[in-house]
């Protein structure tokens, strides 16, 4: 079986960017600076024909490309914080990704969980349980001293999937394949309804 995800990866200037904002952090398990990543479908496990499918099916996306950015911390949890992340705000280029990518997902007979997308990046895990008490009021003030935290913009033009391998240290993501994007549409075309 195969774990897989579809996601953007991040130009090293703003990984970096992130990697320094983790410092300094209260408690957690912190996400590898290799792991960096915005989720788009997180496929699940299946069998290799079913990755191959989905592959074809992601092979097929035609969408132009866009720019991205990273304004501020959040967390995932409320009052139990169980996941730190970077907030990616969305824009029409990356509603139309993520619409496309689900589509190529169910062509290839994969069923998504139904979650809202909130596009991120995840920068550290808490657990199952989340935090609480202390713990939480001290994640709470880390994540308030960054509400200012800002990176990029930065150009998306490729998309990837993933195979995650779970292990003790943690999931090491490989990317299988890479999919271009088309050139970002000129301003004002997107307004133009087209596509
Ligand atoms: P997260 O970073 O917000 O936890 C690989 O596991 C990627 O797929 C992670 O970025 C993870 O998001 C995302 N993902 C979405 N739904 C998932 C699920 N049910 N199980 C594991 N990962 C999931």
């Amino acid at each position: 079986m195969i774990r897989a995800f579809v996601g953007i990866p991040l130009p090293e200037e703003v990984a970096d960017e992130l990697e320094a904002a983790q410092a300094g952090m209260p408690s957690g398990r912190e996400a590898p600076y290799d792991n960096f990543h915005i989720t788009l479908a997180f496929l699940g496990e299946h069998p290799e024909p079913v990755v191959e499918e989905a592959h074809h099916a992601l092979a097929g996306v035609r969408a132009p490309g866009f720019s991205l950015r990273i304004d501020g911390l959040g967390m995932f949890g409320g009052a139990r914080p169980r996941v730190l992340f970077a907030e990616v705000p969305r824009n029409p280029g990356l509603t139309r990704l993520h619409r496309k990518v689900q589509r190529a997902a169910h062509d290839a007979g994969i069923a998504l969980e139904r979650r809202r997308f909130h596009p991120h990046v995840t920068l550290a895990r808490f657990g199952r349980d989340g935090l609480r008490g202390e713990e939480a009021a001290e994640m709470q003030a880390f994540v308030a001293r960054r509400v200012g935290l800002r990176a990029g913009p930065f150009e998306v033009d490729h998309f990837v999937l993933y195979r995650s391998h779970l292990g003790r240290a943690g999931p090491i993501y490989e990317a299988l394949a890479e999919y271009p994007l088309d050139a970002p549409e000129a301003a004002g075309d997107e307004a133009a309804g087209s596509r």
